[in-house]
């Protein structure tokens, strides 16, 4: 009679680290889940939404008596010019102004298909990647996802020899 208690006290302290065991294997198992859950929530919000365009410096004399940048001879002009990131937008404001652009898309800074190009409209300029819109006068956002407007550059114009300093 002894000896059949003894037995079925280690049965249940076996069932019992058993059942701990199971309880401490779902823990972790749960805990392993929610950690990887979290590490691929940050991935996709930093490919996704990462608003701050990559330093390249940039430091360059554009003469704009040039044939590739005789659109910017007139106001409300354009042109692609290499530089920045992905290219550069320069977009002439008014005779003494000019907006010089990254293409860059602020909203997928880290992914290889936000590289906006100006609209047939010559209005506004579009990310194809996942829509957005930006002005070509100011560089504002102007239709989401994002929603930082485009990274500017600045520059120095010279009227005298028409050349075009653009920088970090
Ligand atoms: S990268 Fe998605 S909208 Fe530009």
């Amino acid at each position: 009679m002894e000896e059949f208690g003894k037995m079925n006290c280690s049965t249940n302290v076996g069932n019992k680290i058993t059942i701990l065991t199971f309880y401490q294997l779902m823990k972790n198992t749960i805990i392993i889940i929610l950690f990887l859950a979290v590490l691929s929530f940050m991935q996709t919000s930093c490919n996704k939404n990462n608003q701050t365009v990559p330093y390249v410096p940039l430091d360059s004399y554009l003469n704009l008596n040039l044939p590739a940048y005789i659109n910017l001879n007139g106001i409300g002009g354009w042109a692609y010019v290499s530089g920045g990131n992905e290219g550069l937008i320069i977009y002439r404001q008014t005779q003494d102004n000019f907006m010089v652009y990254d293409r860059y898309c602020t909203y997928n800074v880290e992914g290889s298909c936000g590289a906006v190009m100006v609209d047939s409209s010559n209005i506004s300029i579009s990310c194809e990647c996942d829509g957005s819109k930006y002005q070509l006068f100011d560089g504002a956002v102007i239709q989401g996802p994002a929603t930082t407007n485009l990274h500017q550059y600045r520059f120095e114009y010279n009227s005298n020899s028409n050349q075009l300093h653009i920088y970090n």
